[in-house]
């Protein structure tokens, strides 16, 4: 079991009922998971400039699927990168959104380097509309 340890925080009141304000619209049950969280993405997001760190990526993209040469080089870009050593996509979904258009998510894992690399690939391909990638430090 994680060992805690309490500590105490001074904040102004304002600076605290803003806080407080914020963490309620977010749902959160108390003041101290919330500060976890905001540590725990402080450190995550501090990770992400070291380009050997570990990571995970959800990299989002809206395509139209008649732009059959870019179908054919992403399916292409995830077998090469199933088995690689410093990268590998480890999952992918479709979502046929409607006539045109198709939304697919292709989870990442690897460095930092590698995962932004492979995602700035994927999503300068032609035929990409709309392109995001979520990266989290592992
Ligand atoms: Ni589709």
């Amino acid at each position: 079991m994680t060992q805690l340890e309490r500590i105490g925080v001074s904040l102004d009141k304002k600076l605290l009922s803003m806080f407080d304000k914020l963490i309620g619209e977010q749902g959160y049950q108390s003041r101290s998971e919330a500060i976890r969280d905001l540590v725990r993405r402080q450190l995550s997001e501090e990770r992400l400039g070291d380009p050997q760190a570990k990571a995970v990526a959800a990299v989002f993209l809206v395509y139209d699927h008649h732009a059959t040469k870019l179908t054919k080089s992403l399916i292409e870009l995830q077998h090469t990168h199933m088995t690689s050593a410093t990268i590998q996509v480890i999952s992918s979904l479709h979502v046929h959104l409607d006539k045109h258009d198709c939304l697919e998510v292709i989870v990442l894992k690897g460095r930092v380097s590698e995962i932004n690399h492979v995602a700035e690939r994927i999503l300068s391909m032609k035929g990409v509309k709309l392109g995001r990638v979520n990266v989290v430090a592992t």
